[in-house]
């Protein structure tokens, strides 16, 4: 199986990147499932129902959430009735939506599961013992299991993929916005890579426009932080190939297409 993963869809320029490029990317790669983050999809924070329908029909087959889950209210009117929707699943225990869900591809099914680390982030549920469970309960079903571990530290993602080396079929971080250079196999194989990275403007601060961002840094007084909404934009994702068999991963190729990196 092959999976194309796209990294944080940020606001509208993210959107109309992934709406431009996924017909391309599909054609050049041929991905059984495409899965995308979208929890700041809505000028950055949060998604709303009609966002996740375009994600579908733009030929997304799973959209993962994160810390922004809750961000734009729209989110409470159509969460549990969203069928490809994976919300971080240690958020705590009977809030709306789900952490794991199961996409069926011939005969074959993909268990894709959404966590959050802790790290410098709110606290929640413990993500490496959820895994656990959620694991133990995919794999009587199957053993092609995907993980979005969205975190903030590089190391509470290195940990998640050690700890999960040879139980999932590939563990991809999200949340920083951007790509790390370290896309690898672990020796149980188990694809990884620290961050997918983000897909939206190019030019702003992590998808947000600069100028109150730098204000901040140098006053340290309160700034409202906005979406860029134009200019030259960015897509970050990558591609996993599972062996349908033994649920290893066979490779993990990053993607990155901007005015820099142009596709081809
Ligand atoms: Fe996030």
């Amino acid at each position: 199986m092959r999976i194309l993963f796209i990294g944080d869809v940020v606001g509208s320029l993210g959107r109309e990147t992934l709406t431009t490029y996924l017909p391309k990317l599909k054609k050049k790669y041929r991905p059984q499932v495409t899965i995308a983050n979208g929890e700041n999809a809505a000028a950055g924070r949060g998604i709303t129902g009609k966002i996740y329908k375009k994600f579908l029909q733009d030929g997304v087959d799973v959209v993962t959430l994160g810390n922004h889950s809750w961000d734009n209210k729209d989110i409470f009117d159509f969460i549990d009735d969203a069928k490809k929707m994976v919300r971080p699943a240690n958020f705590a225990e009977g809030v709306p939506g789900k952490g794991m869900v199961f996409v069926k591809v011939n005969q074959l099914e993909l268990a894709v599961i959404n966590l959050q680390a802790r790290t410098f982030m709110v606290p929640l549920d413990d993500p490496f013992q959820k895994a656990k469970e959620l694991i133990a309960e995919a794999r009587k079903r199957t053993p092609l299991i995907f993980v979005d571990f969205h975190g903030e530290t590089t190391s509470e993602k290195q940990a998640m993929s050690w700890f999960l080396d040879g139980e999932v079929s590939a563990v991809v971080g999200t949340h920083t916005h951007v790509q790390t250079n370290d896309a690898r196999i672990l020796p149980k194989g188990t694809a990884y890579l620290t961050d997918v990275g983000m897909t939206g403007p190019y030019d702003g601060i992590l998808g947000m426009k600069r100028g109150p961002i730098i204000e901040k840094f140098m006053t340290s007084l309160p700034k409202r932080f906005e979406v860029v909404e134009e200019g030259r934009s960015l897509l970050s994702a990558c591609i996993i190939d599972i062996d349908d068999q033994t649920g290893q991963a066979t490779k993990i190729e990053p993607i990155q297409i901007s005015e820099d990196r142009p596709f081809e």
